[in-house]
């Protein structure tokens, strides 16, 4: 499975994957994931939102459990971050039926369509909109870099745009567990090759937009100018200071400058903060922070999307850890649609596979395949677990 996948996406110049949602690559991962399922005798069914699900035994019998992560990527993204959940879903499904287990509910495997939100801007994207998180309307107009908007995106990869919360496929899910490669240094000194996650840390994305007057470079006096690129690098200093200050993070990872000509002073910056932190309130500090400064400016900070701190289901935390024999426990700053479901009452955990540099959302992540077989080995233990007795 590894093999089919690697080429899929991947930037020849970098090495890394532009797996971006509703594209044509999109289109080959969604049709792997179908293959995958078929080869296995498995039943997908595909939800109001575009999220694939492979079904083994009824899934309207009785709630089951679910498994699987996404295929999507960040632009340059790694090899692990989503397919790695995937595939060690589909691959756990392989290993119990070669030691002739029953499942006595059903067993799902799940992708979750734009989960990393890199090509319109809301990171996932297909879970929130399963779930009722974000608002049909609202996604269908959100608009990619080419002005594309999601919408037109859906219908050209042959959807309906007719999304939105689909209860009958959430009735579907009992409990839902994401391996995932870990994204920090979190194990890299361990000994365990994987955790169990226990929170995720509250996280939000804002836009920056700051005006400028557009002028030319050569003629326009320094002290007549309006430039808009000077509040962006206050801005992306205040961000650093600001974040280390409150204890969180702050990134300036994507930024706009109309109308891009090297000879012409910028009449408008646009620009992306992420920021998250182990407290909501510190993170909130900082956009606060950041806000007031964007408007002495002239400029604006707005929200475009906020997921307060996740705390996955105690029950099924400390199931998860009895049955993997009490590995480290870890929190973590990325997020997932496993953070989704729990937000909306799903009893949810995640399984964290070693990651032996924590790089992540680049083309150097990696994990050794060792570890990555300890996950399977992890997810296979867990699901017999709870797919052994009735929900
Ligand atoms: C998703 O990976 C995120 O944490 O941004
Ligand atoms: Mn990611
Ligand atoms: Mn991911």
């Amino acid at each position: 499975m590894w093999s089919d996948l690697i080429a899929v996406g991947r930037d020849p110049s970098t090495g890394g994957y532009r797996r971006l949602a509703w594209t044509r690559t999109d289109h080959d991962l969604r049709e792997w994931f179908s293959a995958a399922a078929d080869s296995r005798g498995l039943d997908v069914t595909v939800d109001r939102c575009g999220n694939q699900w492979a079904w083994w035994g009824d899934p309207d019998a009785n709630p089951g459990v679910v498994t699987g992560s996404h295929l999507d990527s960040v632009p340059d993204g790694g090899a692990y971050d989503g397919p790695l959940g995937v595939i060690a879903a589909f691959a756990a499904v392989d290993v119990l039926r070669g030691n002739g287990f029953a499942p006595a509910r059903p067993l799902g495997i799940v992708n979750f369509c734009d989960e990393e939100g890199a090509r319109f801007g809301i990171a996932c994207a297909g879970s929130r909109l399963l779930t009722g998180a974000l608002a049909p309307d609202r996604a269908l107009a959100l608009r990619d870099k080419d002005g594309v908007t999601m919408a037109e995106a859906l219908v050209t990869a042959g959807r309906t745009t007719s999304i939105g919360r689909d209860d009958e496929a959430l009735a579907r899910v009992g409990a839902f567990v994401e391996l995932h490669v870990e994204q920090g240094r979190g194990l890299a000194e361990r000994e365990s090759p994987v955790a169990v996650a226990s929170a995720i840390w509250p996280h939000g994305r804002f836009r920056a937009e700051l005006p400028g007057e557009a002028n030319h470079a050569g003629t326009t006096r320094l002290s007549d100018r309006v430039d808009p690129t000077l509040a962006y690098a206050r801005l992306i200093l205040a961000a650093r200071e600001s974040a280390q200050r409150h204890g969180a993070v702050a990134t300036c990872g994507k930024v706009r400058i109309d109308p891009n000509g090297v000879n012409a002073i910028p009449s408008l910056v646009t620009a992306w903060i992420d920021s998250r932190g182990p407290v909501g309130d510190d993170v909130r500090a900082v956009v606060a922070e950041l806000t007031a400064l964007a408007e002495s400016a002239g400029g604006t900070l707005t929200e475009e999307s906020w997921t307060d701190a996740t705390t996955f289901d105690t029950d099924l935390r400390k199931r998860l850890s009895h049955a993997l024999g009490e590995p480290p426990v870890l929190d973590t700053g990325a997020g997932h649609d496993a953070g989704i479901l729990a937000a909306h009452g799903i009893p949810t955990g995640m399984i964290f596979v070693r990651n032996p540099t924590g790089v992540s959302h680049s083309p150097a992540e990696f994990a050794e395949r060792d570890d990555c077989l300890a996950g399977v080995t992890a997810l296979t233990t867990v699901l017999a677990d709870l797919a052994g007795s009735p929900a």
